[in-house]
């Protein structure tokens, strides 16, 4: 992970810009040997400019994460934390200064680090890390991957598919519905996978969903579409009537990383929206549910089961609890977001221990 969030960071967008001067020609020179993994050639071209401009921030900056690549953490420290004194306005400094940090195991430097970066811009890879450190385990992506591999769900709804990556996770003898009004798939959809390019409102009013589904409930579905929990309960109201007790629904991006990212306007590159709210509303209204959120990086994943066709609680109350979860602030999750999300722990025996939990299939 380490190494792919530093990658990131030099990955060039566009062909570099001449230099300018001849400190920028060495700086651009160090930069192109650092991407081609050049570490100790990046390190030497830059010592004649540092020798003569020992404050050259960008210099340091790229000869500290030189000396990171190479493990050579005390030379990257002194590196980058010079280059942070001289440009604390920049993420980037920050940002390879708290995987130093990281990298030496003190977790409350590469916070504050981390904190100040995404204060001063939108800067995803610090707030990956961040992410990173509150969660833990395989991701989402990966947890998703096992649950189809354990499960061997009949029957998949998903909404929200995007590029088609994780409805590609769906096995080959499992019917698969997805739900996207604009989807981009990279690859032509499996030939037991399908695909519906509307809203989930409109899929759920205008078709025999239990039809499509060859006459079977939904055995698993994964809800990851809009990022604002009106629309994610709405989705779940609606799988919930076609599924059965045992029938798992999964829910992305429960657990978020902060206030900033959690709003529901998106002003982040790192976004998880309000979805929040939705397991709080599950939680208060539903406690017949089993309501559960893996501590999966980056956002978590609710884990829903115990389900009820017939229960109405929630569509008949629906405007109510909307108004209701819509006026409660972020800070109700200060010091209490694990316990408010039921979050527990991301571990495969820990989740094929719940999920074996569940009622038999009816
Ligand atoms: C985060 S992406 C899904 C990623 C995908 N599940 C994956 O992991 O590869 C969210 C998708 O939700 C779709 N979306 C937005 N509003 C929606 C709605 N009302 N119903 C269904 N999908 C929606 C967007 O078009 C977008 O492609």
């Amino acid at each position: 992970m380490l190494s792919n969030l530093i990658r990131a960071l030099f990955a060039p967008k566009s062909p570099a810009a001449p230099a300018e001067s001849p400190a920028d020609a060495d700086v651009l020179a160090a930069k192109d040997l650092l991407n081609k993994n050049s570490f100790q050639l990046a390190i030497d071209a830059l010592g004649p400019l540092l020798r003569e401009q020992p404050n050259h921030a960008e210099a340091l900056f790229i000869r500290g994460t030189a000396h990171l690549e190479l493990q050579r953490h005390e030379e990257a420290m002194t590196d980058l934390g010079r280059a942070v004194a001289l440009s604390p306005g920049e993420p980037r400094y920050l940002y390879n200064l708290a995987i130093t940090h990281w990298a030496l195991g003190d977790s409350e430097q590469t916070v504050a680090l981390c904190k100040q970066a995404v204060r001063i811009s939108d800067f995803g890879p610090a707030h990956l890390l961040l992410a990173n450190i509150d969660l833990y385990g395989e991701d989402y992506f990966k947890v998703l991957a096992r649950m189809h591999s354990y499960l061997r769900p009949r029957t998949y709804i998903e909404i929200g598919v995007f590029r088609g990556a994780s409805l590609r996770l769906a096995g080959p003898d499992t019917l698969a519905l997805g739900i996207d009004p604009e989807p981009l798939l990279k690859q032509p959809a499996g030939p037991n996978q399908f695909v519906f390019s509307e809203t989930s409102d409109d899929f759920f009013a205008n078709h025999d969903v239990i039809g499509k589904l060859g006459g079977q409930e939904v055995d698993l579905a994964f809800i990851d579409g809009m990022h604002r929990f009106e629309y994610a309960l709405c989705d779940f109201i609606n799988i919930e009537r076609l599924s059965r007790p045992d029938s798992v629904i999964l829910i992305h991006d429960c657990f978020p990383l902060d206030a900033q990212t959690a709003k529901r306007d998106r002003c982040t590159t790192f976004w998880s929206g309000d979805i929040w709210r939705l397991i709080l509303l599950l939680r208060k209204y539903r406690p017949d549910l089993a309501v559960h959120t893996i501590s999966t990086p980056p956002t978590g994943l609710g884990m829903i089961f115990n389900l009820d066709p017939a229960s109405r609680i929630l569509s008949d109350k629906l405007d109510a609890i909307v108004a209701e979860y819509l006026a409660v602030d972020y800070s109700v999750l200060d010091g209490r977001k694990r316990e408010l999300l039921n979050a527990g722990p991301n571990d495969w025996d820990s989740i094929t221990a719940l999920l074996d939990s569940r009622p038999a299939r009816s």
